[in-house]
C-alpha cells in the first residue's frame, strides 16, 4: 500500500505491504486510515523521556561494569527538515544487537552470545544546530527467517520523536558496503535507489577517535523529497 496521501513520496518510501518483507502482510492496514482530530492538548503533550540526558545516555559502551565486547564507533549526524534547517531539542532514541548479532530480548532466541555489558540502547536530545552523537559498538548481522537463509544487514534502529507522541518517525541506519544489503527485502522494499542509499551511513575520518574509535555519520531528514525512508510512515 503506497501513501494515497502523499504521491510524491513514492519510491523513496517503503510500502506498508512488501510480500517479500512477509510480516508486512501481516500489519499493514487493510482499511482506509482514519486522521485523528488534531487538539491543542495533543500538540503540548509530554514525550517519553524528557528528564535530563546524562552522557551515560549517549555512550552506549558505559552503561555495565566494563566495557562491550566488539568494534567502538562513534554515530553522528544532524536532524533536518526538508529546507536542511536543523531541528534541535528532539529526542533521538536508538537501539540495536550487539557485536554477534543478539538482542537482548526475550524474542530473540538466536544462537549468538548475550554480552553483559551491553544493553544496547541510547538516547539524546539534538542540539541547537540538530545535532546528535553516540558511542557504542559497531552491530553484527543477524538471521531473522523472513525466508529462507535471511539475514539483516548490521543496521541501528532510530526514533525520532517530535513535540508530540503522532510525530514519531523510525528508521535504520545501515553501514557502507555490506554484503547484505542486495538479499534484504527490508532494505529493498525502498524502490528508490537513492532513497535506499539515504540508510546507509558515511564513514568519516573526522569522526574518529585516534586509538579509540571509528566514525560514521548519519544524517536524518523528516520531511521532502530528500526524506530519510521510514518505517510505516502514514
Ligand atoms: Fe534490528
Amino acid at each position: 500500500m503506497s501513501n494515497p496521501e502523499r504521491p510524491e513520496l513514492a519510491g523513496n518510501q517503503p510500502p506498508l505491504n512488501y510480500p517479500r518483507y512477509v510480516s508486512t502482510q501481516l500489519r499493514f492496514p487493510s482499511r482506509p486510515l482514519i486522521r485523528l482530530p488534531e487538539s491543542l492538548s495533543d500538540l503540548n503533550a509530554p514525550v517519553y523521556g524528557w528528564w535530563p540526558i546524562g552522557e551515560a545516555d549517549t555512550d552506549l559502551t558505559r552503561h555495565h561494569a566494563s566495557e562491550p565486547q566488539g568494534e567502538r564507533i562513534i554515530v553522528a549526524g544532524r536532524l533536518l527538515d526538508e529546507d536542511a534547517r536543523p531541528i534541535s531539542g528532539a529526542l533521538i532514541e536508538l537501539w540495536q544487537a550487539n557485536a554477534a548479532g543478539r538482542y537482548r530480548h526475550q524474542r530473540d532466541d538466536h544462537p549468538a552470545p548475550l554480552d553483559p555489558n551491553f544493553t544496547g540502547a541510547g538516547r539524546a536530545i539534538t542540539d541547537s544546530k540538530g545535532r546528535y552523537r553516540f558511542t557504542t559498538i559497531k552491530p553484527g548481522a543477524y538471521p531473522w527467517r523472513n525466508h529462507d537463509n535471511a539475514w539483516r544487514p548490521a543496521h541501528i534502529h532510530f526514533s525520532v520523536f517530535g513535540q508530540d507522541f503522532r510525530t514519531r518517525l523510525v528508521t535504520q541506519m545501515y553501514f557502507p558496503g555490506d554484503p547484505l544489503f542486495a538479499y534484504d527485502p527490508m532494505l529493498l522494499s525502498i524502490h528508490d535507489e537513492e532513497a535506499r542509499q539515504r540508510l546507509v551511513s558515511r564513514f568519516d575520518l573526522s569522526l574518529t577517535k585516534p586509538e579509540w574509535a571509528l566514525g560514521y555519520a548519519f544524517d536524518i531528514v523528516v520531511r521532502g523529497r530528500n526524506a530519510t525512508p521510514f518505517e510505516e510512515r502514514v
